[in-house]
């Protein structure tokens, strides 16, 4: 009952059921009024035609041969019943009595009020009753005579009576008909219900099947894509939803993937190294060599660690962030403070281009330093020695920026387009490629940018955050 199907197919039946009603209701009630006043209307103008011949005969002188003759000619030519009643006036009161009537009964089965109304107001009266036959539709004329002294008197009504049993008729035919038809709309109507229903119905089934089997996992699950219509631009979009899961889901597992082998590397030489070190013969020197190894490996673990750690708690949405008012003058200049060793040691200068007032910025300034060692990390780790670099900052268009910037070979073209995914390393360093990958989720969050422009001799990272 609840199904989609039936209460479609329902609702089809329930809407024609009721359109024909109404029709119906509109039609039905208002025909036997229209008709019956029609027919009236016709009586009525036979009777203004023919009662001038009645007239003539109850005039003066009356004649009942001529009168019944004159009345049966008239219901011959007019096919209605044609009755002639005599008024009677008895202590003050009017009465008619029907005396000539062109049906040859002995017992006349009709009251003829009309006459009586007639009789009593002395002018035309239109009014129905229902003898033997059933319904009849009657017109009265007042017929008059003149007295010897010549006065106008009221002495005869005329009748013209007309079935209206075939205007009761034709209406049962109409509303038979209607009937009739009403059914076989709503009937159609239920038909045509259950056939769109079933194929809507199918079509949703085929989308909840899809959808069901996306959810299991299963990416290569097809949605109905061959209409155009609402479920056809619902199915497009689960589409979408769909292919974008399966890329989320491939950039997981790729993930995963990277992720161990990364940790399983620096793990496996780990253990190399320790079995050798274990070896009693060796001497102190080339001990001391593979030491530094197991430590530089260690750090590198550690390091990796802490990466892998910030990335999921920065994708997971969890990185909570401070910000504050900030000088970004100070801590450009603080952050550079940090790398002098690493600077000496690689034999290069690093220049600081900031303006001379304070630069303020709400964020926070704990990630931005985050952001800004990454770059003069990758600006080292990344260039030949001896290759200079730039620190600037300013305000423009009610924003702030930071640039890193260094002369040294440039990233490499065909790396460039995927420079901030995680695991995204080149060769020449023993990085595990999640540094930019963790600036720019970090930028991202602060409502920044963080964009490169890179060509052999200048490489510029520029991080873009709200003032
Ligand atoms: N200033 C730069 N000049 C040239 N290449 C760069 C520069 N900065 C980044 N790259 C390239 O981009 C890659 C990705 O940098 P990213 O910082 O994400 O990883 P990584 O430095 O390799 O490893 P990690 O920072 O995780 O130790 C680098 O491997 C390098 O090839
Ligand atoms: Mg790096």
């Amino acid at each position: 009952m609840g199904s989609l199907r039936t209460r479609l197919a329902l609702g089809f039946f329930a809407v024609a059921l009721a359109a024909v009603a109404l029709a119906g209701a509109a039609i039905v009630p208002g025909l036997e009024e229209r008709l019956r006043e029609a027919k009236l209307r016709d009586t009525a103008a036979i009777a203004d035609q023919y009662a001038p011949q009645l007239q003539e005969v109850v005039g003066t002188n009356v004649n009942a041969r001529r009168v019944l003759e004159r009345v049966r000619q008239i219901a011959d030519q007019t096919s209605t019943r044609v009755t002639v009643l005599l008024v009677n006036t008895r202590n003050g009161e009017i009465d008619v009595s029907p005396t000539y009537d062109s049906f040859q009964t002995n017992e006349i089965d009709l009251d003829f009020g009309v006459a009586l109304q007639s009789a009593r107001s002395g002018r035309p009266q239109t009014g129905t009753e229902t003898g033997d036959s059933g319904r009849v539709g009657q017109v009265a004329r007042p017929l008059f005579q003149r007295d010897p002294e010549g006065r106008r008197l009221l002495g005869y009504v005329a009748v013209f009576s007309t079935q209206l049993r075939d205007v009761e008729s034709s209406v049962d035919v109409v509303e038979r008909r209607v009937l009739i038809a009403g059914g076989a709309a709503a009937s159609i109507a239920l038909l045509a219900g259950i056939l769109m229903a079933t194929g809507l119905t199918r079509r949703v089934r085929q989308i909840e099947t899809a959808a069901g089997r996306v959810a299991a996992g299963d990416f290569d699950a097809r949605f109905p894509l061959d209409r155009s219509d609402e479920l056809g631009q619902l199915s497009r979009a689960l589409d979408d939803m769909r292919r974008q899961l399966a890329e989320l889901d491939n950039a997981r597992k790729r993930f995963i993937a990277t992720a161990s082998h990364e940790l399983r590397t620096p793990i496996f030489s780990l253990g190399g190294f320790l079995e050798l070190i274990a070896d009693e013969d060796l001497d102190p020197e080339t001990r001391e060599i593979f030491l530094a190894q197991v430590r530089e490996q260690v750090a590198r673990l550690g390091k990796l660690a802490t990466e892998l750690l910030d990335l999921s708690k920065l994708e997971a949405g969890s990185l909570e962030l401070r910000p504050e008012p900030t000088d970004l003058t100070v801590l450009a200049r603080a952050v550079a403070d940090e790398f002098i060793p690493a600077l000496s040691a690689h034999d290069s200068h690093l220049e600081l281009r900031l303006p001379t007032e304070p630069l303020e910025a709400l964020c926070d300034p704990e990630r931005v330093a985050q952001v800004m060692r990454i770059l003069i990390d990758n600006a080292l780790t990344h260039t030949p020695e001896g290759t200079d670099m730039v620190v600037s900052a300013g305000r423009r268009d009610g924003r702030v920026r930071i640039g890193v910037g260094d002369f040294g070979p440039g990233v490499r073209r065909a790396m460039l387009p995927h420079i901030f995914e995680p695991f995204i390393t080149s060769d020449d360093a023993q990085g595990s490629g999640l540094g930019l990958a963790i600036a720019h989720e970090l930028v991202e969050r602060m409502d920044g940018e963080l964009v490169v422009e890179s060509q052999p001799g200048r490489t510029t990272f520029t991080l873009d955050l709200p003032a």
